[in-house]
């Protein structure tokens, strides 16, 4: 059985992932540090997935932890997750975010080449597109300066494996560019756990929902859009999952010296209001919200062109925004 070193697989996006992999004949071996996770997540994959993945509580930045994961697993490939991603906290502590993000993984693609594990996916995101002025957004779309620490952080990794990928270490890279991860495993045993007061727009629907928050506030309802409000690509995030799966297939079909890059998304945006709207109508409940001023920094309208990954990772997304907004209040009311 091929292991695949999840890090950050206790998180969002990775323990979607571990289930994927999981269910696609491969062992998936978590690295996380819980810095924003928990331990339970383990035993929910257990009841998902029918055993518990081998889980090493570590600093992706420590390279020991690596050393000890090498001498107990032969890795065949990573899937690197790890990450802060709190855009505002990121403005306050650059240094963390640039040390942890970018410095865990020049740990890790050293650690890689010296015991030649040859295959990486990387985490990077559509925030470095910034605001593009063609829509949608082709993985050709310019990139533009980051608004933030923490989309620096993505850009910077993305470099740095463009770099790394030229000089011919004989190991093979994608970088996939998330849109906006949304919904759960249709279980509710694992989803998004978002610390403290949720910035994402998702969370605040279903934590005011479910009477955590009074109301939600739509972020401006005046741009240049259908009804005013802010345009997002939205993916299922078993959908996302899905996307490292097929990426790591074509990775090890590839010659070594590879790199390329994916956009992932469903290629179609949808507005602020019509996700309440449609969170709304599956779901069967009205949503307390008010129309508030616009968020600084916020991109007015952003949907990917997925053509690329449809075509040569042969993905395609499979569930629709109703999936997403059912399960991720399913897995809101599994909270309570
Ligand atoms: P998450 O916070 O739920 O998961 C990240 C996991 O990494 C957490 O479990 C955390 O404890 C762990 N971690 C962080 N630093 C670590 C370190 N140094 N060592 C070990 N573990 C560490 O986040 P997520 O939403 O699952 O995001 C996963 C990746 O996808 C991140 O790289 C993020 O930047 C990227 N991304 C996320 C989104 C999004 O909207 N969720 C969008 C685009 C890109
Ligand atoms: N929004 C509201 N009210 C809220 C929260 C969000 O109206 O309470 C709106 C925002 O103004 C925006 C949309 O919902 O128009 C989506 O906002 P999110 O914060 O959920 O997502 P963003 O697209 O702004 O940013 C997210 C992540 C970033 C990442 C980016 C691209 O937060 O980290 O996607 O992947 F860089």
């Amino acid at each position: 059985m091929k292991k695949i070193l999840i890090t950050g697989g206790a998180g969002y996006i990775g323990s979607h992932t571990a289930v994927v992999l999981a269910e696609a004949g491969l062992q998936p071996i978590i690295l996380d540090d819980l810095s924003n996770s928990s331990e339970q997540v383990l035993d929910r994959l257990e009841e998902i997935i029918g055993e518990k993945p081998v889980f090493y509580k570590g600093d992706c930045n420590d390279r020991a932890i690596y050393e000890q994961i090498a001498q107990d697993h032969e890795i065949s490939g990573v899937i690197h997750f790890a990450a802060y991603k709190a855009v505002g906290e990121s403005t306050q502590f650059p240094l963390k975010y640039y040390r942890n993000n970018i410095g865990s993984l020049l740990v890790l693609l050293d650690f890689m080449q010296e015991k030649g594990i040859k295959d990486i996916v990387f985490s990077s995101s559509c925030t470095v597109y910034g605001q593009p002025e063609i829509l949608p957004v082709t993985e050709e779309t310019p990139r533009q300066e980051a608004e933030s620490p923490y989309g620096n952080s993505k850009k910077i990794c993305e470099d740095i494996l463009v770099d790394f990928i030229k000089s011919k270490p004989g190991m093979r890279a994608i970088a996939l560019r998330y849109f906006n991860p949304v919904g759960a495993h249709a279980s509710a045993k694992i989803g998004e756990l978002p610390n403290g007061t949720p910035n994402n727009l998702v969370p605040y629907i279903t934590q005011t929902a479910a009477g955590i928050r009074e109301k939600l506030t739509v972020f401006g309802d005046d741009y240049d859009t259908a009804d005013g409000s802010c345009v997002r690509d939205f993916i299922h995030v078993m959908d996302l999952a899905d996307a490292h799966m097929k990426a790591l297939e074509y990775l090890s079909k590839q010659d070594l010296d590879f790199y390329d890059v994916f956009n992932v998304g469903t290629g179609k945006g949808d507005t602020v209001l019509g996700v309440i709207k449609t969170f709304e109508k599956v779901n069967e409940l009205e949503l307390n919200y008010q129309v508030g001023k616009r968020r600084p920094g916020d991109i007015e309208k952003i949907f990917a062109d997925t053509k690329k990954i449809n075509e040569v990772l042969h993905w395609q997304p499979s569930h629709s925004l109703e999936d997403s907004m059912r399960d991720s209040w399913n897995w809101q009311k599994s909270l309570s």
